[in-house]
């Protein structure tokens, strides 16, 4: 049992964070492989959630290095993979490809996301889009960066003056789901973009470019790396109705901090007025 509710991370490796951004450019590298060459894809669990080769061999990648690198870790990746002790309070959550559409189709919001939790609390992320050259990181204690630079959410206070991201749920059957969501922050806000990719909608609020982000339905190695950015980075991460964020529940709200309740209230009220999944 490691004592988490310390601000720093003494227990980790002084070098985790330089070595977790190398594995993730060097999964990047791969990737950059197979970005504008159409790579054929097959589907998943619904129409819109495609897996190519390249989710594999980056999967593979990370976690080879990932457990070498950090043998008393657990390690859970999007594709399958797992590896490392079960009974462990540090897990690494992989999506070795976050935005696999935006790869097939040519577009550079994608990223490799690889995000430490500590005894259920994201406390390390890296999240790195290698088109774009971008590699966005964080420890708990330490500074969000993106590149050289320092990383701070936005200081908007006021929910008109926001811009959102989020993203719908790769979930058959469900295609509206998110709608009234969508339709109320685009009515009451600067507005909402819909990206591709959780990882860098994340990113995007660390950055301080998003005000706010939310999306259910996702999954830990979605969300894991960048709710440990906004959270370096000042901002404010926490379940859809503004309790503790469960990295398992699929439900993930993030802001600059300062319009976290009324973003949380908004979205209670269009979730109560047209409920869906
Ligand atoms: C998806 C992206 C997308 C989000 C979906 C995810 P994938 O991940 O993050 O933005 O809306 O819920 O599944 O399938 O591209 O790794
Ligand atoms: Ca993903
Ligand atoms: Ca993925």
């Amino acid at each position: 049992m490691v004592h988490r509710m310390s601000g720093t991370t003494p227990w980790l490796d002084p070098h985790a964070l330089s070595s977790a951004e190398a594995i993730a450019q060097a999964a990047g590298a791969l990737l950059l492989e197979g970005w504008g060459q159409r790579p054929s894809a097959r589907t998943k669990a619904a129409a819109t959630d495609l897996v190519t080769e390249f989710d594999g061999r980056a999967e593979a990648l990370i976690l080879d290095r990932l457990t070498t690198t950090f043998p008393t870790h657990g390690v859970v990746g999007e594709e399958g993979g797992q590896a490392g002790p079960a009974d462990t309070d540090f897990v690494w959550y992989v999506d070795p490809l976050d935005g696999t559409m935006n790869f097939v189709h040519g577009l550079p919001f994608f990223a490799v996301s690889m995000g430490l939790v500590v005894e259920g609390e994201p406390v390390l992320g890296v999240v790195h889009a290698p088109v774009l050259g971008w590699t966005f990181s964080a420890v708990r204690g330490g500074k969000a960066r993106l590149n050289d630079d320092t990383l701070r959410v936005s200081n908007v206070g006021a929910l008109p003056d926001g811009l959102f991201g989020t993203g719908f749920p790769y979930v058959a059957g469900q295609p509206n789901a998110n709608l009234p969501e969508f339709t109320a922050f685009l009515h009451n806000t600067h507005g909402v973009r819909r990206l591709g990719s959780a990882a860098l909608d994340l990113a995007f609020v660390a950055a301080g470019w998003f005000d706010g982000y939310w999306e259910r339905h996702i999954k830990a190695w979605d969300l894991a790396a960048g709710a440990a950015l906004v959270v370096a980075a000042g901002g404010r991460v926490t379940d859809l109705d503004g309790g503790t964020l469960d990295v398992r529940s699929g439900r993930i709200v993030a802001t600059n901090g300062l319009i976290h309740e009324q973003t949380v209230n908004l979205l209670r009220a269009a979730h109560a007025a047209h409920p869906t999944p």
